[in-house]
């Protein structure tokens, strides 16, 4: 899905720009993101969703995937909805100018800071937790307009991916036990200052089967039904996000629109069963609209041979820009952008620059023989690198640049070491 090709000099392009070029401008390493591929992917969801539902529906980007200015601004000009998860994911995406009634408020644990920021900014607040209603409901006492929220119910849903990233199953930590649903509903109704508009599911992240989605809408639809029948004024239902993307050649997920079709096809037919009316259906996908869209541009460095067991080369970043292989043991692949052209003859683990064995982003890649100063660049790296970066070992984080039609634009300015210290105080009497 890359608008990626090899150019006449065996260099790699993506979106039109050379890679070797823009890191000799912007340095390495480096997060490239292709904005044709996120719109395009924008565009399969909204499209989807259109064709197969005759309802209303709306897509929500996940930020938590990637939030920053230019990706919330993209997103939203693509008419999706852009869902947070914490204050500063809010403050970010209402600076990108995220309209208030397209944002929508997630977390397990928000801090009362947070809801006042929140219920400020107008937008929805998908509620947890009784902790979280409760003080909700505190707080909208003192308001003059009632407060939009939508409530989270962990549906029971089991599915395949790794254990840190399921949510769907009862003892995970988001959402209401749907055990305690009448309380819930009753509760919610004896606040007419809190609008409860509809509710939320998330099964978990990184999935390639259909059938969890595909049995998500018959337990929704039933609370839904039920929600009705307490007088709340529900008529949105969001069934969450967690296709997964191709990081590698055995990985086959489902595509946007097949996985869109069996969701909205599974809500109609759950609705016609329950006899109520189609709500405004809400999905809330992140890795699959921006995971492909980016590549990080390594140089690679040093190289040690460990005679008949590996050949390592390192790279100048690691688990600070990517902390997925050491968190998830997750597998990325990578190409080398200036030698697109050369057979693959050498069998290569590609190590960080951290002070920590573990920091390995790809074992055992077939690559063209390298030198210093080739650019590797790691491909499928949009979800969950940039946000979950660190500055572990004082490392600053990169620049990201986004390409289009051959032009480039800085997004995110790399930091310097001055940015490192810029919190840091020295108490006087150290000096
Ligand atoms: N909605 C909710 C409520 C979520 O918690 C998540 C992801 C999403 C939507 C988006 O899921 P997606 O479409 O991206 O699968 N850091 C992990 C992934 C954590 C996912 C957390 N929640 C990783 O790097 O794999």
């Amino acid at each position: 899905p890359l608008t990626a090709k090899v150019n006449s000099s065996g260099c790699l392009e993506i979106g039109g720009c050379d890679v070797t070029s823009l890191v000799a401008q912007f340095g390495s390493p480096l997060y490239i993101l292709d904005e044709e591929t996120l719109r395009t992917a924008c565009r399969q969801y909204r499209d989807s969703f259109k064709s197969y539902y005759a309802g209303e529906s709306q897509v929500v980007y996940a930020s938590k995937a990637w939030n920053c200015l230019a990706v919330c601004a993209i997103v939203h000009s693509e008419s999706l909805a852009v869902e947070v998860v914490s204050g500063g994911e809010l403050y970010t995406a209402l600076q990108a100018g995220v309209a208030p009634e397209k944002l929508y408020f997630h977390g397990n644990n928000k801090s009362v800071q947070e809801l006042e920021l929140a219920i400020e900014s107008q937008c929805t607040i998908i509620v947890d937790n009784w902790l979280e209603l409760e003080s909700l409901a505190g707080l909208a006492q003192e308001k003059p307009t009632s407060v939009p929220i939508m409530l989270r119910l962990t549906p029971g849903i089991e599915c395949h991916t790794h254990e840190y990233i399921r949510t769907g199953h009862l003892d995970s930590k988001f959402g209401f036990d749907p055990h305690q649903i009448d309380r819930v509903f009753s509760l919610v109704s004896k606040n007419p200052q809190l609008k409860c508009i509809g509710l939320h599911a998330h099964i978990g992240s990184q999935i390639f089967e259909l059938q969890p989605h595909h049995d998500l809408p018959g337990v929704m639809v039933e609370w839904l039904k039920k929600a009705a029948d307490y007088g709340l004024p529900v008529n949105h239902l969001n069934i969450g996000g967690g296709l997964g993307i191709r990081y590698t050649e055995t990985d086959d997920p489902p595509s946007i629109a097949e996985w869109s079709k069996v969701v909205c096809e599974a809500v109609t037919a759950a609705c016609h069963a329950q006899q109520i009316p189609l709500p405004k259906l809400m999905c809330e996908p992140g890795r699959s609209l921006i995971g492909s869209a980016c590549v990080t541009a390594y140089t690679i460095g040093s190289r040690k041979e460990v005679p008949e067991i590996r050949t390592y080369i390192s790279v100048d970043g690691g688990m600070s820009d990517n902390p997925r292989p050491i968190t998830y043991q997750s597998v990325y692949r990578a190409v080398v952008a200036n030698r697109m052209s050369a057979p693959l003859t050498e069998t290569v683990t590609v190590a960080g620059k951290h002070c920590e064995s573990g920091d390995v982003l790809i074992k055992d890649i077939s690559l063209p023989p390298t030198q210093p100063g080739d650019i590797l660049v790691v491909l499928s790296t949009g979800a969950y690198n940039y946000s979950m970066a660190s500055n572990y070992n004082r490392v600053p984080r990169p620049a990201a640049v986004l390409v289009k039609d051959g032009e480039v634009n800085v997004m995110i300015r790399r930091e310097t070491y001055q940015d490192l210290v810029r919190c840091d105080r020295l108490p006087e009497r150290l000096i």
